[in-house]
């Protein structure tokens, strides 16, 4: 073959290559309104920076007819680009090419770019739209997929690793999503779940759709299992573009500063007023947090589960900063198991790269009641204690209200090594709220009392009094747990020196193999 020819052939196998499946199964995808792997990866990345590997490579089946049936890349496209001139490793499933199943070179695919990420300490972005294992392939596809977990276990705290789910993700295939950082799922195209519908039919006699057995919407507010989920996968995309932009390349290196020309002291006078006079009256978290930030640009995380407690990334004269806060306005921002484990798993990733934390505190405590203490909130709870105690990254903490009882120290306290702990005047911090501690510390005088009218006169006068003696932030401050208290217009300026004075901070805890968490 001549020379010319040979690079004629290099171009109709690459353009082979690029219609997966086939124009029928392209049309297919774009019908359910979905867009095929290729077009994800261009949306994904900056233009022209994609770099592919093994565009040719195909299955090794000769069970069910396979054999006559190959199409070069096997179903997924991998290789490298860049995300705001930033490398990125990505993989991209294909469900024009047998849907997407997962075959046993289709992993190794999956596995290489992972590995090299790992070797030059780049994020992985993951966009999976499959029907599961290849079912021709058996226990290779079984084997390729755990290939691919014990990478995702590898690199899990070492460097970031992003899901997208942008189709089906059913049956052991979603443990790969499971086991990375952050999941974005699209509306309406997509589902996860261990057990489809049929199965479940036959198992629990329930009857039930995908949608509503593993939807976004579910995954999002009742399992967790979900962080975004956007209206079209284009929007998704953007988010991890966005969310990328707030994280390192690795755990070695800092998050990526920003310009910031929003002034390091722009007063709020809004924070002055923002905590209503009366301490059962809600108020929105969110709105203190974006009048903080800068250009009040908060990326929240899980924003539909566990609504009680607000994570999600900001930045502070241009540095990222991870922020969790008690949510007034939903259950009074109390501490449930939900809401634990959701800021317990933000905190971490959070410490494991880099990115230091700012605490909003305002928790009248732990949520009572037999379902909360059957389904474990001590376990819960204790996730959450254990990782602030446990983080090293710079921790700023500032009581803007409410502090009571275990949830006061679970809330990045000075106890827990917050390195700068602030509070507002308006700060309650205590053991628990001043009525409860009433009943408590007076039942005897309060039994002797049988007029119903002078008990409340009573209870009043106690209350006021226990106000004025431990529902305030001067107690903490007088022992040093608090470093002191702001004027909440200033919280802005004041969070931010903080930051920078912790730039440099150095800590580090005891040697192990590793924790033991309680899961
Ligand atoms: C091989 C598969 C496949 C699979 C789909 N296809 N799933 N080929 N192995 N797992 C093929 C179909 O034969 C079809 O080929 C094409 O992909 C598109 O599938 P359709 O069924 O036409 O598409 P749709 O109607 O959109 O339905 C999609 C689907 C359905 C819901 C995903 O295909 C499905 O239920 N597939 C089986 C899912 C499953 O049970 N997987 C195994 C799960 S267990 P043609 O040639 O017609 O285009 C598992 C274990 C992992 O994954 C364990 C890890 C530890």
């Amino acid at each position: 073959m001549a020379l010319q020819d040979k690079i004629k052939e290099l171009m109709a196998l690459r353009e082979q290559a690029k219609m997966g499946g086939g124009p029928k199964r392209i049309e297919a995808q774009h019908k359910k309104g979905k867009l095929t792997a290729r077009e994800r990866i261009d949306l994904l990345l900056d233009d022209g920076s994609f770099e592919e590997f093994d565009m040719f490579v195909s299955h090794r089946c000769i069970d069910f007819g396979l054999e006559k049936e190959t199409y070069l890349s096997d179903g997924v496209v991998t290789g490298y680009g860049t995300i705001d001139g930033r490398l990125v490793y990505v993989f991209s499933q294909d469900f024009t090419v047998f849907g997407g199943s997962l075959s046993e070179m289709f992993a190794a695919k999956i596995c290489k770019i992972m590995d090299k990420a790992m070797k030059v300490g780049a994020p992985v972005i993951g966009i999976n739209d499959s029907g599961g294992a290849r079912i021709q392939e058996g226990v290779k596809s079984l084997g390729g997929y755990a290939d691919i977990f014990q990478r995702n276990i590898m690199a899990s705290g070492v460097i970031p690793q992003i899901s997208a789910v942008f189709g089906p993700c059913a049956g052991g295939a979603v443990y790969s999503p499971a086991l990375t950082d952050f999941i974005v799922m699209s509306k309406d195209t997509s589902y996860m779940f261990v057990t489809g519908p049929k199965v479940v039919k036959t198992v629990t006699g329930e009857e039930v759709t995908s949608e509503e057995l593993g939807g976004a919407n579910v995954h999002a507010s009742k399992s967790g299992v979900v962080h975004m989920v956007p209206n079209t996968e284009q929007e998704g995309i953007m988010m991890i573009r966005k969310l990328l932009s707030y994280l390192p390349q690795n755990n070695l290196e800092d998050p990526p500063m920003s310009f910031c020309d929003d002034p390091i002291d722009r007063r709020e006078e809004a924070l002055n007023e923002i905590v209503p006079e009366n301490p059962n009256k809600p108020y929105d978290v969110k709105e203190v947090i974006s009048l903080i930030v800068d250009y009040k640009e908060f990326l929240e995380i899980q924003k539909d589960y566990a609504p009680n407690i607000v994570i999600g990334f900001a930045r502070l004269n241009g540095m990222p900063v991870g922020i969790v806060a008690n949510q007034p306005n939903y259950l009074a921002g109390v501490l449930d198991i939900n809401g634990s484990r959701k800021a317990a798993r933000f905190v971490r990733f959070c410490d494991a790269f880099n990115i230091p934390i700012v605490t909003l505190v305002d928790v009248p405590g732990f949520l009572p009641g037999t379902a909360q203490e059957y389904g474990g909130i001590i376990i819960h709870g204790a996730k959450l204690l254990y990782a602030y105690g446990e983080a090293t990254v710079p921790k700023i903490t500032v009581v803007l209200r409410k502090a009571y009882g275990g949830a006061y120290d679970v809330m990045s306290s000075k106890h827990l090594r917050g390195d700068i702990n602030y509070a507002w005047p308006f700060a309650e911090i205590a053991v628990m709220g001043p009525k409860g501690a009433i009943e408590v510390l007076m039942s005897r005088e309060l039994s002797n009392i049988e007029d119903d009218k002078a008990k409340v006169q009573f209870i009043h006068q106690k209350v006021e009094e226990y106000k004025e003696k431990f529902a305030n932030p001067y107690v903490a401050a007088k022992f040093g747990y608090i470093d002191d208290v702001i004027e909440p217009k200033n919280t802005r300026f004041r969070i931010i020196r903080a930051l920078e004075s912790l730039s440099t901070k150095k800590d580090q805890n005891p040697p192990k193999k590793h924790d033991n968490l309680p899961l």
